[in-house]
C-alpha cells in the first residue's frame, strides 16, 4: 500500500512536472480561450441555459453542462407523463436530481412544462373527464409540481404550444374539455403555488412575425388586460439552417414593448447530415443572429439550447437524416456554432486552436481497405496536447492507428496525442495515420480540431 502511495505521488509528480513543461509550449496569451458562456452571459445579465438529460449528468456531460450554462431546464423530466405515469404515483427522482444538480452548480432552472397536450401519462388522455374533473386534474397537478419546487425555480412553461400554424388554438384535451381559458387557469393556479416563479406561455415557430406568434401577441394582450398572471412568452426557435426568421428582434421587441420577459427557450438549428463545413459556418451565422436578437433587446432574458450536444438531441430521431443541431459536437468539440455564442456574448471568439489546423487525406486505397492519414499544423499559435473528431459518412470504420489514440463509436471517431506528440510548435505540425475498412465510397469527413 505504502509503496503504491509513493508510486502514484511520483507518478503525478511527474506528470506536473510534464505538464509544466507542456504549459511553456501553449499558445500565447491572444490565443486564450474564451471564459465559459455562462461567465460572459453573466456579465451582461443574460441566462444561457440547455436542455439537459438527468441520467447523463456525469462525465464529460456533466463537466460541460456545470460549466458552460447558468440555467437548466428538465428535457423530459418535468412533464407530467414523467412525474405522474400511474395516476397518483409519483416519480420525481429525475426532476429533483436536475434542480439539485443546478443548486450545487449555481445554476437557475426553467421549470418545462405543465400543461401540454404531448407526453401526458396515459391513464389521464386515455380517461373520459367531466369538465370539472378536468378542471380539478389540472389544478391538483400544477399545485403539486409547481409547490413541490417552490422557490427553486426561476420560471415555469406552463403552457406550452397552445396554438396551430394559422394562429387558432390547438384541439387538446384541455382546450376541448375547458376552452380557451384553460391557459388562464393554469397561469393563475402556477401564481398561488409560487409567486416567485416566472410564468410563461411557449410555443415553437413564434420567432418571427407571423400569424401564430401575433396570435399569441393576441392572448398575452387580452390575459394582461383581464389582470391573468403572465411575465413572459418562449419562442422554443427549433430552427433549420439559412431560415432564421428576418423577424426575430422586432417579434421579440413588440412583446418586450408589452412589459413581458421575452426567453429563447429551445434553441436548435439543424441541418441535412452530414454535417461540412459550409453548412456548420452557416449554422454559426444562424446562432449568432438568433443570439444578437436576443442580446438586442433588454428585456429577452436569455437563450435556452434544446440539448448542447449533438448526442442528445432529439432532432435525429424526429427528422430521419437530419442533426447536427447544437453548439457541440458527439464527442463533445464545440462548433463554430459554440464560438458564435460566445462571441455575441461579448467573447472574443478566440479558441486555443487558432492558427492550427486539421486536415484528414486518404493515402492508399484498396478492394475495402484504405489508409488514411491527419496532418495538425499550428502557424501564429502552438498546442502543447491535441484532440480532433470527424464522423464518418459512409460506414468506414478504423481498424488500426499509430501515432494517436482513436476511439470509434458508431460513425463518430475520436484521437488524440500520443504521449509523445502532443505539443504542436509554431511553425510546426505532426502527423498520425490508421488503417479502415470502407464499401460502396470512401468521402473525406470534415475534421474537427478542439
Ligand atoms: O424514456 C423512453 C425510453 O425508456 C425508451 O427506451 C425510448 C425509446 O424510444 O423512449 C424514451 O422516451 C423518449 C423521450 O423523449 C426521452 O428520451 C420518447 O420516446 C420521445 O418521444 C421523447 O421525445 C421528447 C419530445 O419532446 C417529445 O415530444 C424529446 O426528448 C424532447 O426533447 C422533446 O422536447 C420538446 C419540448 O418538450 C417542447 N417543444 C418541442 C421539443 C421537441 O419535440
Amino acid at each position: 500500500m505504502r509503496s503504491l502511495r509513493t508510486g502514484l505521488s511520483l507518478a503525478s509528480l511527474a506528470t506536473g512536472v510534464a505538464m509544466l513543461g507542456a504549459l511553456l509550449f501553449t499558445a500565447p496569451a491572444a490565443h486564450a480561450a474564451d471564459p465559459p458562456l455562462r461567465d460572459l452571459a453573466d456579465a451582461k445579465s443574460k441566462v444561457i441555459g440547455t436542455a439537459v438529460t438527468g441520467s447523463k449528468l456525469t462525465g464529460t456531460y456533466g463537466e460541460i453542462a456545470g460549466r458552460e450554462f447558468n440555467s437548466l431546464t428538465p428535457g423530459n423530466a418535468m412533464k407530467w407523463g414523467s412525474v405522474e405515469p400511474t395516476r397518483g404515483s409519483f416519480n420525481w427522482a429525475e426532476a429533483d436530481q436536475i434542480v439539485d444538480f443546478a443548486e450545487a452548480h449555481g445554476q437557475q432552472v426553467r421549470g418545462h412544462t405543465l400543461v401540454w397536450h404531448s407526453q401526458n401519462p396515459g391513464w389521464l388522455t386515455n380517461g373520459t373527464w367531466t369538465s370539472a374533473q378536468l378542471s380539478q386534474l389540472l389544478n391538483d397537478h400544477i399545485a403539486l409540481e409547481v409547490g413541490r419546487y417552490k422557490g427553486r425555480l426561476a420560471a415555469w412553461d406552463v403552457v406550452n404550444e397552445p396554438f396551430n400554424e394559422d394562429g387558432t388554438y390547438r384541439q387538446t384535451l384541455w382546450y376541448n374539455g375547458l376552452g380557451v381559458d384553460y391557459i388562464a387557469q393554469a397561469l393563475t393556479a402556477a401564481r398561488a403555488a409560487d409567486p416567485a416563479a416566472r410564468l410563461y406561455i411557449n410555443d415553437y415557430n413564434v420567432e418571427g412575425v407571423n400569424a401564430k406568434s401575433t396570435a399569441l401577441y393576441n392572448l398575452v394582450r387580452s390575459l394582461q388586460e383581464r389582470g391573468v398572471p403572465i411575465d413572459g412568452v418562449g419562442l422554443q426557435a427549433h430552427l433549420i439552417v439559412g431560415q432564421v426568421p428576418s423577424s426575430v428582434q422586432q417579434n421579440i421587441q413588440r412583446f418586450a414593448d408589452l412589459g413581458l420577459d421575452v426567453a429563447i427557450t429551445e434553441l436548435d438549428i439543424r441541418m441535412q447530415l452530414p454535417a461540412d463545413s459550409a453548412k456548420l459556418t452557416q449554422q454559426a451565422a444562424d446562432y449568432r443572429a438568433v443570439m444578437n436578437a436576443c442580446v438586442a433587446v433588454a428585456r429577452c432574458t436569455g437563450v435556452t439550447v434544446w440539448g448542447f450536444t449533438d448526442s442528445d438531441s432529439w432532432i435525429p430521431d424526429t427528422f430521419p437524416g437530419q442533426g447536427a443541431a447544437t453548439p457541440y459536437d458527439e464527442n463533445y468539440a464545440p462548433k463554430p456554432a459554440y464560438h458564435a455564442i460566445a462571441e455575441s456574448l461579448g467573447g472574443g471568439g478566440s479558441r486555443p486552436t487558432d492558427g492550427c489546423t486539421a486536415t484528414y487525406s486518404v493515402g492508399s486505397q484498396w478492394n475495402t481497405g484504405f489508409t488514411g492519414q491527419v496532418r495538425i499544423a499550428c502557424s501564429g499559435a502552438a498546442l502543447s496536447s491535441w484532440k480532433v473528431g470527424w464522423t464518418f459518412g459512409a460506414g468506414q470504420q478504423i481498424t488500426q492507428a499509430w501515432n494517436a489514440s482513436c476511439t470509434q463509436s458508431g460513425a463518430a471517431v475520436t484521437c488524440s496525442n500520443a504521449s509523445y506528440n502532443g505539443t504542436v510548435p509554431d511553425g510546426g505540425s505532426v502527423t498520425f495515420g490508421f488503417n479502415g475498412s470502407w464499401s460502396g465510397s470512401n468521402p473525406v469527413p470534415t475534421i474537427t480540431l478542439g
